[in-house]
């Protein structure tokens, strides 16, 4: 008999956590005005907003906390960092950052400016929330196929060669700072890109001379759906994988929060000498020196050590095959989701589920509010809550994707958890054609609007 896989860690420290009564959860989401960020943590029993920054710490990373060097300049633990940068992805120029948005802000400020376009696979909200706030435009490019949730594509966060020649042929190369994948892509469902499309992408801008970097947030992730969906690289080690991912792009933003496995951290990491010398004045205006970069020297520390944690084989096994676990449940309940799933995420099609309810009362932000109601589990809507106005026109942009993330906190949760998170979805299921009515904004931000906005029933 085969084994099956079981996790490569056990089980420390233990956090209680407190299940509520319906009656607790109806008040608490009214006085949340219907966004699941305002709720208090203790309002929620089981967490999978998101699964940044939520991981468990190995205690190998709580050991280096320790040793964190907390010297204002040169601290020891930037340069154990840097070593590990350097031995990983071989990009030599980096300054730390405190998370990823951060990088992105060092990166466009450095390079972007009103009028740009950045072209690349479905860019995350805050990396868009950058750009346009610089009066640029992100361009999506991502295959078509990634916008089909039943349909089976081993690489949906792929970036489609045509769609972004015709951003190069249509535009001045001037007005295209960079070309920017994310790995895995979340927008998509946490779906990788293989290697075949990062190096196609990687000549495709070499040809018309645009630099590309990564958004590598979930790049171990990616690399073991490359090692396990891209039949050439099956023998190779996720380290491998990863050093020929970094050698096909000019540089990287990194949010630490995911694949370093640490509660907060991040880097930019480039190549051109030039570029670094413009972001390391931005990274001293806006995150501090450029040896702590916004972190003290123990953060540094920890994200060296979970970095190369991250890539470890047997961890992402388990990490991903999680993951699966929880998708393969709801699919059995019968419950539609992006398939196949993703790297961090089981992501619920709403569309699919509450087909009943109109998109302007918001179906994934009902679905996630209806799991909260149901069993006190908190996910989030990537949706059109999500999607914002549209800047010039301020209407409502409606995606093609209306999604219910459930994002799985790396090393925190277990099997059990997912049983149950499942069977609160399968009763949403049951009863899903008695769910008849939405919701409608009553107060909301002109920019990220989602994690401040306030909701109030359709009657
Ligand atoms: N890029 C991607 C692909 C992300 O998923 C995130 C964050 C960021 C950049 C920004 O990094 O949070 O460290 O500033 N994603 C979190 C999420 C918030 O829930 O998916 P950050």
């Amino acid at each position: 008999m085969e084994l099956p896989f079981a996790e490569p860690y056990k089980i420390k420290v233990v956090e209680p956590l407190r299940p509520s009564t319906p009656q607790e959860r109806i008040q608490w989401i009214q006085d949340a005005r219907y966004n699941l960020f305002k709720l208090r943590s203790e309002q929620v029993f089981i967490d999978l907003l998101t699964d940044s920054g939520t991981g468990a710490m190995s205690h190998h990373q709580w050991s280096e906390m320790m040793l964190g060097d907390e010297s204002y300049a040169g601290s020891a633990s930037y340069f154990k960092l840097k070593g590990v940068i350097e031995d990983l992805l071989d990009i030599p120029y980096f300054v730390p950052t405190h998370q990823g948005r951060a990088a992105e802000n060092l990166l466009f400020s450095a390079t972007t400016g009103q009028g740009d376009l950045i072209p690349g696979n479905a860019h995350f909200d805050t990396t868009k929330g950058h750009i346009e706030f610089r009066r640029a435009t992100p361009v999506d490019c991502t295959i078509d196929e990634a916008s089909d949730t039943t349909l089976y594509h081993p690489f949906k966060g792929n970036i489609d060669l045509n769609k972004l020649e015709e951003v190069f042929k249509s535009n001045p190369a001037e007005k295209i700072p960079l070309c920017m994948i994310t790995i895995t892509c979340n927008t998509s469902g946490g779906q990788p890109v293989s290697m075949q499309n990062i190096r196609e992408v990687s000549a495709l801008c070499k040809k018309y001379t645009i630099p590309v970097f990564f958004d590598a947030a979930r790049f171990a992730e990616n690399a073991y759906f490359i090692k396990t969906r891209e039949k050439e690289y099956a023998g190779h080690s996720i380290r491998e994988i990863v050093l020929e991912m970094f050698s096909y792009v000019d540089g990287a933003t990194m949010s630490g929060k995911k694949d370093a496995i640490v509660n907060m951290g991040g880097f930019l990491a480039c190549r051109d000498k030039e570029l670094f010398d413009k972001i390391s004045m931005f990274c001293i205006l806006y995150e501090g020196y450029l040896t702590y970069g916004g972190l003290a020297g123990r953060d540094l520390a920890a994200v060296a050590q979970g970095l190369l944690e991250g890539c470890e084989f047997n961890y992402l096994e388990s990490r991903i095959g999680q993951v699966a676990y929880l998708g393969h449940l709801l699919k059995d309940y019968g419950i539609p989701c992006q398939l196949p799933f993703g790297g961090h995420a089981v992501f619920v099609d709403a569309k699919k589920m509450l087909p009943h309810i109109p998109k302007e009362e918001y179906q994934a932000q009902t679905l996630a509010i209806e799991l909260y109601l149901e069993g006190g589990v908190r996910g989030v809507e990537i949706g059109t809550l999500l999607a914002d106005r549209d800047p010039k026109t301020r209407k409502n942009r409606y995606p093609s994707l209306e999604l219910l993330r459930l994002a799985i906190p790396r090393r925190v949760y277990t099997s059990n958890h997912m049983d149950y998170v499942a069977a609160c979805l399968g009763n949403i299921y049951e009863r899903r054609n008695k769910i008849t009515k939405g919701f409608r904004i009553i107060k909301e931000a002109p920019i990220m609007r989602h994690f401040t906005l306030e909701l109030e029933r359709v009657l």
